[in-house]
């Protein structure tokens, strides 16, 4: 019989997953403490902006018109263990309030919820970015909990999916990488992912530590590179350079390779700035403190490049923002998503708020994320309406729809025509000729 799945935990990660499970053709049950969430995902809608999975979900979930009925949603943990064979814990662990490390309750209260319903042969995957050693730490756990006794194990299975391609990454990753202390946890796993291994993609093996090691590593170099050209475009600016140039130059050599190498206002989100804290802080635990100071340093160069923003906002103000009226573009910590968790956008149009300035801001699909949690901003309905009247604009966020705005229309409804872009992807070209002052982070004036 196939393999039957849960998924618990149904945010970003869990909800992707659980729809992705259902598109590959398990039967699979998702869980959430959060009822409003289980009731908006049974009806085939999806909590948060993601390209592509809410048609999933329709396409899966019992009800809709032709759908498989593969997915369903619950809240209950004796109906999760009694129908699973393998169960994806996929809670989230956000940066402890006023630390580096990241807060576990979640994935020990998922775990300790689970277990002592587990009287039946399973397979937990966690699937949470962890610290190193919590997949050691939560087999004890496990064992000690689950009435099945060694007929429970563990494995460890780290996520490396990108919000706003989550559905695509999640079915066809770059690699698949599994912890596992067992054959039969390996069998189980390569069961789970037959279809992509299928289709070519890398399936590593290894142990628990070097598996949630692996996740930390690579968001650390994502972070590391993106710092790297950012701390280029720190020097470009005082000597005159232009960082975009650099960049590209630069990417032409493939052991560099020009993704992840775009300068510009730096990384957000709820991945990238806690999980290298969260390493940093692991690590110092560990006593390897000194292998990651780089980090602290990736951090700092991250975070000077908002001070910067700001900086140059004023500079453009004339010194000063008090009456001045600036519009921000953008406060999605990235476009194609409506996440504002540690946006750098809204981070720079607070400061710049406070530093008594009238700030706009507009974004396409992160408005009501941003006003629940930034409600003293002002917001528009559009770009054209939150640029008017504008000293300066600040293009921070780089969908679509600002790349291919008009100059002159936007033009014509400023009072100065002074453009900041945040993100290096505007032409300057284009908008010098329409008479607009451009200035960019890491390009010459
Ligand atoms: C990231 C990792 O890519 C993913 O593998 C991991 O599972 C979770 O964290 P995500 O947070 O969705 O994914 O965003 P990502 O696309 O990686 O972008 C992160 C941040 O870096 C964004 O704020 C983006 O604007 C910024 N970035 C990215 C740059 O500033 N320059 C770049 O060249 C690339």
């Amino acid at each position: 019989m196939a393999l039957r799945i849960t998924v618990i935990g149904t945010g970003y990660l869990g909800a992707t997953h659980a729809a992705c499970m259902a598109e590959l053709g398990f039967e699979v049950l998702g869980l959430d403490i959060d009822p409003d969430k289980i009731a908006m995902l049974t009806a085939g809608r999806v909590p948060m902006y993601e390209p592509g999975l809410a048609e999933l979900l329709v396409k899966h979930v019992p009800g809709h018109e032709g759908s498989s009925g593969r997915l369903r949603f619950t809240t209950s943990w004796e109906e999760v263990a009694e129908f699973g064979d393998v169960h994806f814990i996929c809670v989230n662990t956000p940066q402890k309030a006023g630390e580096f490390a990241a807060d576990m309750s979640h994935v020990d209260a998922a775990l300790t919820a689970l277990a002592p319903h587990l009287s039946r042969p399973a397979l937990v995957v966690g699937k949470s970015t962890v610290p190193v050693g919590s997949a050691a730490r939560l087999a004890e756990r496990l064992a000690a909990l689950a009435p099945a006794g060694e007929q429970v194990e563990l494995a460890w299975n780290p996520e490396f999916l990108r919000e706003g391609f989550a559905v695509g990454d999640t079915l066809h990753p770059d690699r698949l990488v599994v912890g596992v202390r067992s054959e039969r946890a390996e069998e189980l796993l390569r069961e789970v992912y037959a279809t992509p291994v299928a289709q070519g993609v890398p399936f590593v093996v290894t142990d628990f530590a070097t598996a949630e090691l692996v996740k930390a590593a690579a968001n650390s170099f994502l972070a590391t590179k993106i710092s790297f050209i950012n701390a280029m475009a720190e020097v470009c600016e005082t000597a005159g350079a232009d960082v975009v140039q650099l960049s590209k130059a630069l990417s032409y050599d493939e052991r560099i390779g020009g993704k992840f190498l775009n300068a510009g206002l730096g990384f957000g989100g709820g991945c990238l700035p806690k999980d290298i804290r969260a390493f940093m802080a692991r690590a110092g635990e560990l006593g390897a403190d000194q292998a990651l100071t780089f980090l602290r340093e990736v951090d700092s160069i991250n975070m000077r490049r908002r001070s910067r923003m700001v900086e140059l906002a004023r500079e453009q103000c004339g010194g000063g923002f008090l009456g001045r009226r600036v519009a921000v573009l953008g406060a999605a910590f990235k476009p194609n998503s409506d996440d504002i968790r540690d946006s750098p956008a809204l981070n720079v149009a607070g400061q710049i708020q406070l530093q008594g300035a009238q700030v706009t801001v507009y974004d396409p699909k992160a408005m009501d994320n941003a006003r629940k949690m930034f409600p003293a901003l002002a917001y528009a309905d559009s770009a054209l309406e939150a640029a008017q009247g504008a000293h300066v604009v600040l293009h921070l966020t780089e969908w679509q729809e600002f790349r291919e705005m008009d100059p002159e229309a936007l033009g014509s409804v400023v009072s100065e025509r002074r453009i900041l872009d945040g993100r290096n992807v505007l032409d300057p070209v284009a908008w010098r000729a329409a008479g607009w002052t451009y200035r960019a982070l890491g390009r010459p004036s």
